[in-house]
């Protein structure tokens, strides 16, 4: 059977618009913009091969939209206000839509607050969490926050891109908000009425400014972070899973009309092999699943779920444990998680860095030419320390590059492993 008559072949309705397969890429942000937050022929040059890819959806990566608080230092901003800023996008999105006009390119809308650093911008906070810290903000602070998303949403409407991810994951600010941690006496912390109030009141801001039911607008949620306090956690002091209030999060943006969830678990900074399972364990990958899932369960039919986490299955090269060998791979639980109704979409994280043509290629039946991530997790070294990001196993200038920072920084030690107990 050819692989073009497989589910992740399958177009599928998202809102009132159509993706032409199952594979979603995520936003990965690779910290090589220009100065000041526009495209470089870096940010271009990946975003020309993951149109030449063919997905049915791109997220593009993470941007900040107040250039003054952020997490790289190179970070992709969109600067409302800023008109050199806005005809860059407008270039952006003009000419990768000639490159490939079917993918639906839905962009990652983001305010960093405890995660910007501190080190070139301002690092702010809801409530000082142990490790991270900052000045505390107040109640303008998030309205002028919740507005550059909506300004921002309506900008790439008019600019003509497909949709917003509006980002509620990954201890950034829309995440350090709804988690039960914030438990600070104000109209954005406490009940989760209050905690639910950002992301609520902006998704239901951002669908009227732009009124038009064809404009994607959905989320990326972390649905349980995996510390005492994080989102999906039983209460402000403990880690146990309750996710009650990440079904609520998922049900209230769906009925303030969400797209899409596109599924996260775990938190980059804190619990970072929950969120992106490594090769020598790979079992989270299972968690996520059944997170994804647990969206699907309580969500109506209308509502997209794109399942995370699948770049450790690769062609099956991983530690899985009890499992047939055919069926570790990448293509194997996409296919069957589709089918079984554990999910609808299947996003790509570093495996579209290893390889941002693998959906074309799949559907090409090429699967032999694909370069299968390794999850070594390079690329997230380049990008804690704050270089510009790519696949050091298969693009020459980020090998080479990955060489340079280990000679001057040396190597990073960013990983729990056995070795550290
Ligand atoms: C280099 C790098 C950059 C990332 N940038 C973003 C980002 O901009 N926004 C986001 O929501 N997640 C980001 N992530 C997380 C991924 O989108 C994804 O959730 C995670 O890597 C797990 O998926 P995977 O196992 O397929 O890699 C990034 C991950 C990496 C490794
Ligand atoms: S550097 Fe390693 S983890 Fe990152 S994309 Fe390449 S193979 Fe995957």
């Amino acid at each position: 059977m050819s692989n073009k008559d497989t589910t992740l072949a399958k177009p599928i309705k998202i809102g009132k618009r159509t993706a032409t397969n199952r594979f979603v890429i995520q936003p990965m942000e690779c910290a090589d913009s220009s100065p000041g937050g526009g495209f470089s022929e870096r940010s271009i040059e990946r975003y020309r091969n993951l149109y030449e890819g063919d997905s049915g959806i791109i997220v593009f990566e993470s941007i900040t939209m107040q250039y003054e608080s952020r997490a790289r230092d190179n970070q992709l901003a969109l600067l409302p206000g800023n008109k050199e800023n806005i005809k860059e996008w407008e270039n952006f999105i003009k000419n990768m839509k000639k490159i490939n006009p079917k993918p639906l390119l839905l962009v990652q809308l983001n305010s960093s607050g405890e995660v910007s650093s501190s080190s070139f911008s301002r690092r702010v906070c809801v409530k000082p969490l142990y490790g991270f810290g900052g000045e505390i903000i107040d109640e303008d602070y998030v309205e002028k926050q919740m507005n550059d998303f909506i300004q921002a949403s309506k900008i790439l409407y008019d600019l003509g891109a497909d949709g917003v991810d509006l980002k509620f994951c990954h201890g950034y600010l829309g995440s350090q908000i709804l988690r039960p941690y914030n438990n600070r006496k104000w109209r954005y912390g406490g009940s989760w009425e209050n905690r639910s109030r950002f992301a609520f009141e902006m998704i239901e801001k951002v669908r009227k400014i732009v009124n038009d039911d064809k404009f994607i607008v959905g989320s990326k949620v972390s649905m349980w972070e995996g510390f005492p306090g994080g989102q999906g956690s039983a209460g402000p002091d403990t880690a146990v899973i309750d996710l009650t209030e990440s079904i609520a999060l998922c049900k209230g943006l769906e009925e303030r009309g969400a797209n899409f969830i596109l599924e996260s678990t775990g938190n980059p900074s804190v619990t970072l092999e929950l969120h992106m399972p490594e090769r020598g364990k790979p079992d989270d990958v299972y968690l996520h699943f059944s997170m994804a899932k647990t969206i699907k369960d309580n969500v109506g039919p209308e509502m997209v779920v794109i399942g995370g986490a699948y770049s450790v299955l690769n062609r099956g090269k991983n530690n899985l444990q009890a499992v047939q060998p055919e069926w570790n791979s990448l293509f194997h639980w996409g296919n069957y998680n589709i089918e079984h109704g554990y999910a609808d979409m299947v996003a790509l994280g570093r495996q579209s860095l290893a390889d941002p043509k693998l959906p074309a290629k799949y559907l090409a039946d090429k699967e032999d030419e694909i370069n299968w991530c390794t999850a070594c997790d390079r690329c997230v070294e380049l990008l804690i320390q704050q270089e510009n990001v790519g696949c050091t196993v298969y693009n020459r200038p980020y090998v080479e590059l990955l060489r340079k920072v280990r000679a001057e920084k040396g190597k990073l030690k960013f990983k729990r492993t056995a070795a550290d107990d």
